[in-house]
């Protein structure tokens, strides 16, 4: 179906000739119960949708919409085990990592078919295999029983992936450090620059670190870099028989792991129809049980299947990641709003933009239709942001003053992570306070005439008025734990996942980060063996490895 010849999407494009005519003053005063309808509890997040530029007839089309693509029928579709994920033929089945403990003999419908088409398996009970062997790794390494090559304690656990095979546990790790074990420290490693690695292991004890060598495909340049280099530092230390004891594998390349000379014991499995970025509450997120536990480790796994259930059974005028996704579809394809930004005002959630770039820009930063057709419409927008206050003192300016309309979704807490120090009381109202702030001053500006009455030079007035009129999300929770981290993940998953149903885009391949990789190998190899580079490269390219030869091979 060409979506953009429906009567639903004529509609909305209708409507968007007058979204500048939009204006949050007015909506807000032509109805005095906007707060209450377009506020939403999901769990324990409350989410105020309020000050979104969006009518309920605007609301009512995106719905109407999202039915015309099939936005229910997909998402059941990818719960039940359906190959969704066309251009790699996979299942996508991240839902069924979290959805509760079942065994052998309960049906399931979590069920993904075989390859040949014989028939399904039932991937709950390898989910729970598998976690049950993450815990009781967990819990003897945080019990101080699994020991290193030499007798001693881990206390340090390296984690080398990136992309999916990092962010979503980093974010997680850092969220989450009011929940951590006391005296088992993980690290990230993802850059193929050798600096993070060096940082990483500067101040580190190889008897005492576990490296967990986090790559689903096992062929991760970057990946398997880190990992050779920091297995020539552990034997360096330790010798060569210590490598059975200090690496583990997560991975679904099994084989290409034990080529790397990991024990078969310490791999832990992972599956294809588990994407990168939809992989926390897989084997991916063992450095997370590491540090929380596999009790808070679960609280976040039923933070996340509470979201799930929600998006499966809510109806879409209540669904909030629904909503969420199709008013972010509003302004990117219908309004032309390129961009969004995250602003958690939480210092835990620093990685959150990073995170959410990964997921909704490699999941929906398509051109093409799921059946190839090239796209006549913008797909993902650019997702950037910083923490709240410190982007307050940044790019805030442009956020209220600037020529483009930047939406934006603000995430705080009531309560702060630690309350050690005498004035964290104090510092969480203040946090709170901005972030409340900012986004009513984006909404609801000051108006030249309000202006005027304070501003002693009236020259100063255009520049000290504020137009207002940039829309919000504001997601509020009392607390930061394992569970709300979980609805926030998988209220963003399904979110992304909403779009990209309505834009008609497989949101779970990427094939947009093939070609630098290749490329890259064959100028790897040019820049390792080659003083004369083969013309084969553009002119700058050329170049650019010619100013590299000269730049490396002086002092
Ligand atoms: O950048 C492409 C990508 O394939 C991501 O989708 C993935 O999360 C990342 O690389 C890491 O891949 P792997 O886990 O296979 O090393």
């Amino acid at each position: 179906m060409d979506i953009t010849a429906t009567n639903e999407w004529r509609k909305l494009k209708h409507l968007a000739q007058g979204h500048q005519d939009l204006n949050l003053r007015t909506l807000f005063e032509q109805d005095p119960n906007r707060v209450d309808h377009m506020t939403f509890e999901l769990g324990d997040l409350v989410v105020d949708l309020s000050k979104q530029l969006v009518t309920t007839e605007i609301t009512e089309a995106l719905i109407a919409l999202a039915n015309k693509a099939g936005l229910v029928a997909r998402s059941t579709a990818m719960m039940a085990g359906e190959r969704i994920n066309t251009t790699e033929n996979r299942a996508v089945l991240h839902t069924a990592l979290r959805a509760p403990h079942r065994t052998a003999s309960q049906d399931c419908t979590n069920k993904t078919n075989n390859e040949d088409g014989s028939g399904s398996k039932n991937v709950a009970i390898e989910i729970s295999r598998l976690t049950d062997r993450m815990a009781s790794f967990c819990d003897q390494v945080r019990a101080g029983k699994r020991l290193g090559a030499s007798g001693q304690t881990i206390k340090n656990v390296v984690n080398l992936g990136i992309g999916g095979s990092h962010l979503g546990p980093a974010l997680a790790y850092e969220a989450l450090s009011a929940y951590r074990h006391e005296s088992v420290n993980c690290h990230f490693v993802a850059n193929i620059d050798s600096t993070a690695l060096h940082n990483a292991l500067k101040e580190l004890d190889a008897a005492s670190t576990l490296f967990v060598v986090a790559s689903k495909t096992f062929t991760t340049q970057e990946t398997l870099t880190n990992a050779t280099t920091a297995r020539k530092w552990l034997t360096h230390h330790l010798g060569e028989e210590a490598v059975s004891q200090h690496f583990l594998a997560v991975t679904a390349n099994t084989n290409q792991a034990l080529a790397f000379g990991i024990d078969p014991a310490n791999c832990l499995e992972m599956w294809d129809w588990v994407g990168g970025r939809y992989s926390l509450a897989s084997a991916i997120g063992l450095p997370l049980m590491l540090a929380i536990g596999p009790s808070q480790f679960q609280d976040m796994l039923s933070g996340m299947h509470l979201v799930d259930e929600h998006f499966a059974t809510t109806p879409l005028d209540q669904n909030v990641p629904a909503l969420t996704g199709l008013i972010a579809l509003w302004y990117r394809t219908f309004c032309d709003l390129p961009t969004r930004a995250i602003l958690p005002y939480a210092e835990s959630l620093k990685l959150l933009p990073s995170y959410l770039q990964q997921l909704e820009m490699e999941s929906n930063g398509k051109s093409v239709r799921s059946d190839g057709r090239k796209l006549s419409y913008h797909s993902s927008p650019i997702i950037w942001g910083d923490l709240g206050t410190n982007s307050q003192h940044s790019f805030h300016q442009l956020l209220h003053q600037g020529t483009t309309i930047v939406p934006s979704d603000f995430i705080v807490f009531a309560k702060g992570d630690f309350n050690d120090l005498d004035n964290a009381a104090t510092h969480q109202q203040q946090l709170v306070a901005n972030c409340f702030a900012q986004s009513s001053a984006l909404a609801f500006g000051r108006t030249a005439q309000e202006v005027a009455k304070i501003a002693a030079d009236p020259k100063l007035v255009p520049h000290r008025t504020f137009e207002g009129n940039r829309p919000s999300t504001t997601i509020i929770s009392q607390k930061m734990t394992p569970a709300v981290l979980g609805q926030l993940i998988a209220l963003y998953e399904h979110q992304t996942f909403t779009q990209g149903v309505v834009w008609g885009i497989n949101s779970f391949d990427q094939w947009g980060v093939e070609l630098g990789k290749s490329l890259a190998k064959n100028i790897a190899g040019e820049l390792a063996t080659n003083p004369t580079v083969h013309p084969q490269y553009d002119p700058s390219t050329v170049s650019l490895i010619n100013h590299y030869q000269k730049l490396a091979n002086t002092n």
